[in-house]
């Protein structure tokens, strides 16, 4: 092991070395720890205001028996954390001020290796982009899925929300009981028990290589969700011993591996987003086209909602990641090495299916072709997205009329509104939604059905925007328009009425207006200013890359590493 990173703080002498130990010497904290044991940062999202991660002081504990039982020296601190469903706007738009905490705490401060404690849908991502620009040892440790929920004897979860939401819209379930469900969804801690966008994280970065296995599905009240994490514990020392680097372990061949086992677990379109931002950080070059390329042929193998009918706790008994791990090793790359230092096909070798109506075989799986197709067109320039998997096949080709709405406030007024001209070969616009325009590109990409539709009995119809869609929701709706309207490409410039042809299997999504006529509204387009000039909003607006890049800020791609050149005294 070469020389502790610590030791550039705990190691020295003089007055120096006595104020970086002296006050650490507060918390009852005995001389010889500060004498070359590798110091263990547990970067905690814990958060009252994040209920998904609200048990990580709990894990944290868990992870610090682990460090002290392998020689380490732990130390918990907290970084911002993000609650998806409390923060508005909405929480991706600080998914970047996050990871600038997490990057700037780790290098600032005596830590030799990392475990990154992460839940709640962004918390996950933001971690690791962080901690990829500091390149320190590092291992993940997720909090876990919630237990499936129950209501009246039927299985509830996120997913539900939204069902419940239009059963409630079309008056078929009272307010009464709208707010009962509520509490019988999350019963317990965790994160969505669904194949949302926190379970999609935590399968990501299983497939990366950046936990121990399993790590992805045992639920956040199962005891084994606590020796995860003192294994991890354990393990994160080894790792500094070794020098086990990030970057040794997140090599382009890892991201391959974990689009494709995105695919098959049809997990959430954030995917595409998140991934694209921590590649970045660690520089591996990464582009859309890669994600439907490697991933769109790919069989889907799990049954779990929102696509399917199972939950991440069914999926845990059924054997977990592994199980898909090992069922794809035809098309992985076998020998990309993990935390624990082994490579994912030695990891999963003793994986067992329990379940096969939860995990199917490679040659026998719940749909062919899974994964995220990427479009071009007019309308999208540099691609937008789609989950084919939650789509309607017969909407894959069509050709229909715009309906548009020029941001969310537009939406809102006019969805329930029985006057609201559209009939469901239509296809909804909403602009302005988008990770400047909004700013922070919120989850509406599913947008409603008209009212007047739903009530009709329609269940889904095309709908197009340059915003994202819960990992949680379903539909045929295309996401991610880039550039998006607040940039000002054509799709700021649909009209009510225009056609626009839908035509996934030859990726296309184009808007059928001359770009004569569209030369002149184009003239006519004028930015919203939206007010926000100052704080990091301000910043995040001008700075933020478009979603095909993964919507980090320019100036935080790459990396620092960890070296601090300067002392503080
Ligand atoms: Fe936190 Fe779904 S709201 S994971």
């Amino acid at each position: 092991m070469s020389k502790l990173r610590s030791q550039g703080w705990f190691g020295k002498t003089g007055k120096d070395g006595f104020i970086y130990r002296a006050w650490m010497k507060n918390q009852g904290i005995p001389d010889d720890e500060f004498r070359a044991k590798p110091v263990i940062g547990i970067c905690n999202t814990w958060s009252e205001l994040t209920p998904c991660n609200a048990h990580f002081r709990e894990l944290a504990e868990s992870v610090k028996k682990g460090v002290l039982e392998a020689g380490g020296f732990p130390v918990e601190f907290p970084v911002m954390s993000l609650g998806e469903t409390l923060i508005k706007p909405t929480a991706m738009l600080y998914r970047n001020l996050m990871s600038m905490d997490v990057e700037e705490s780790i290098r600032a401060n005596p830590i030799d290796g990392v475990v990154l404690l992460v839940g709640c849908d962004k918390t996950t991502p933001a971690s690791l982009m962080g901690a990829a620009s500091v390149d320190l040892p590092t291992i993940t440790v997720s909090g876990g899925p919630m237990l499936t929920g129950k209501y009246r004897g039927k299985d509830v979860a996120t997913s539900d929300v939204w069902r419940w939401s239009e059963a409630s819209r079309a008056g078929e379930i009272s307010q009464e009981e709208f707010r009962l469900i509520e509490g019988c969804m999350a019963r317990s801690r965790g994160h969505c028990a669904v194949m949302g966008t926190a379970s999609t994280m935590a399968c990501m970065v299983e497939s990366l290589g950046m936990s121990l296995p399993e790590n992805a599905a045992i639920p956040a009240a199962d005891s084994r969700r606590k020796v995860i994490a003192q294994l991890s514990g354990r393990r994160i020392v080894e790792m500094v011993r070794e020098d086990m680097i990030m970057s040794k372990i997140l090599t382009r061949e890892a991201f391959e591996n974990a689009i494709i086992l995105n695919a098959a677990i049809g997990g959430s379109t954030n995917f595409v987003l998140h991934l694209l931002a921590i590649a970045g950080r660690i520089g591996v070059e990464l582009t859309l086209d890669d994600f439907d390329r490697l991933g769109s042929q790919i069989p889907l193998l799990v049954n779990l909602q929102p696509s399917g009918k199972y939950f991440m706790e069914d999926f845990y008994y059924a054997g977990g990641l592994p199980v898909v791990i090992k069922e794809l090793q035809g098309v992985l790359h076998q020998d990309a090495i993990t935390v624990n230092g082994h490579s994912l096909s030695v990891n999963c070798q003793n994986a067992e299916c329990f379940n096969a109506d939860i995990i199917a075989t490679y040659d026998n799986p719940f749909q062919e072709a899974s994964g995220i197709a990427v479009v071009y067109g007019n309308l999208c320039p540099d691609g937008a997205i789609i989950k084919p998997s939650a789509a309607t096949p017969e909407l894959m080709k069509h050709r229909g009329k715009a309906v548009v709405f020029e941001n969310i406030e537009e939406f809102h007024a006019k969805i329930n509104d029985p006057e609201l001209s559209a009939d469901e070969s239509d296809i909804l616009v909403l602009k302005n939604v988008g990770l400047k325009g909004y700013p922070g590109m919120p989850e509406v990409g599913n947008m409603g059905i008209p009212k007047n539709l739903l009530d009709k009995g329609v269940t889904d119809m095309v709908r197009i925007s340059d915003g994202r869609m819960s990992g949680t929701a379903y539909g045929t709706v295309f996401l991610h328009v880039s550039p998006e309207s607040a940039e000002g490409g054509v799709f700021a410039l649909v009209e009510k009425g225009d056609e626009i042809e839908v035509d996934v299997p030859n990726r296309k999504l184009n808007l059928l207006v001359s770009d004569e006529e569209l030369e002149v509204r184009k003239n006519k387009w004028t930015p919203e200013d939206l007010g926000f000039n100052r704080g990091y909003v301000h910043m995040y607006i001008r700075d933020v890359e478009q979603a095909h890049l993964g919507g980090d800020l320019k100036f935080l791609r790459g990396k620092s590493s960890s070296e601090v050149t300067r002392d503080s005294h």
